[in-house]
């Protein structure tokens, strides 16, 4: 067995982690150099063989009391080794040392070697996902009711809009920070009813949360103004609500994955 060890990353990582990340198997689009050195380094682990080549890395993102695990890859030459365990083990320490008393990550149903991997660790299912792909077309004959208000978050409305989306605290400063479009639905009382981070890089808008199915469409509208000229859908991800996901592949939106998310 090869020894390995496990250190932060550099932005001079960008090659490996640009090698391994399409072994995730998702549609994410990878992130130039520059955004990895700005966003990523400072919280991705690297494992590196006896040369120094890197064998895996995990990227993380420490919340304020949870850590979300965003990348687990290990090389397919390095696998089976404890490569991503130790991998985790020190995202782990690290966000403990940063305050986190928590982890989650979401991982697809039918990924077997990561499922087994995460419930070695302690992880349990919190909820089903589903990543989907909308098209701006299918919006065509929407007209949101007025009733619905739909507004740039502001940063004094985070710690509201999270309780009430139920997102984890700090998530929002942390997508804007990253220069994400975060857009809320308020009613009439000015409860919270829907919040979306959009990327409009990607496309895609995670997390995208409403209160209840029919206000999905009018978060999309809202998010339409957003979108990038020439860009004809987006991809969403629906956490734990089926319902929501349901409508939307009613309207044709089209399924690219499932998800499963888990918390340890
Ligand atoms: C999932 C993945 C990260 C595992 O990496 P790894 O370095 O091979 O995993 P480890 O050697 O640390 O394995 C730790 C435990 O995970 C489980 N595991 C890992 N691979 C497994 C497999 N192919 N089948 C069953 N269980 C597996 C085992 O319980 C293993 O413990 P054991 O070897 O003592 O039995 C790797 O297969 C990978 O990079 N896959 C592609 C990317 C991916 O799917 N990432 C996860 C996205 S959510």
């Amino acid at each position: 067995m090869t020894a390995f060890s496990v250190r932060t990353a550099t932005a001079a990582d960008h090659a490996a982690y640009a090698r391994l990340c399409p072994e995730l198997g998702v549609d994410d689009p990878i992130a130039t150099p520059e955004r990895f050195a700005a966003e990523m380094a400072e919280t991705t682990l690297v494992a590196v063989g006896e040369a120094g080549e890197a064998l895996g890395y995990s990227f993380y993102q420490p919340m304020q009391s949870t850590a979300y695990v965003r990348h687990v890859v290990t090389a397919p030459e390095a696998r089976r080794r404890g490569v991503a365990r130790a991998l985790l083990e020190a995202v782990a320490t690290r966000a403990r040392e940063s305050g986190c008393e928590s982890w989650c990550l979401n991982v697809e149903p039918k990924n077997a070697a990561a499922r087994a991997l995460y419930e070695g660790l302690g992880f349990e299912l919190v909820y089903h996902s589903q990543v989907q792909r909308f098209a701006w077309a299918l919006l065509e004959h929407h007209h949101p009711p007025l009733e619905e208000h739909a507004w740039l978050v502001d940063p004094s409305a985070d710690e509201a809009v999270e309780k009430a989306m139920r997102l984890e605290a700090g998530q929002l400063a942390l997508g804007r920070a990253a220069g994400r479009v975060l857009m809320m639905l308020e009613d009439p009382d000015k409860e919270v009813v829907g919040m979306a981070q959009f990327d409009p890089a990607f496309p895609g808008a995670y997390p995208f949360r409403v209160a209840r199915p029919e206000l999905a469409l009018d978060l999309l509208h809202a998010l339409r103004s957003h979108a990038r000229t020439g860009d004809s859908w987006l991809q969403l991800c629906i956490e734990g609500q089926p319902e929501v996901a349901a409508l939307l592949r009613e309207r044709g939106a089209e399924v690219r994955f499932d998800m499963m998310h888990l918390r340890g």
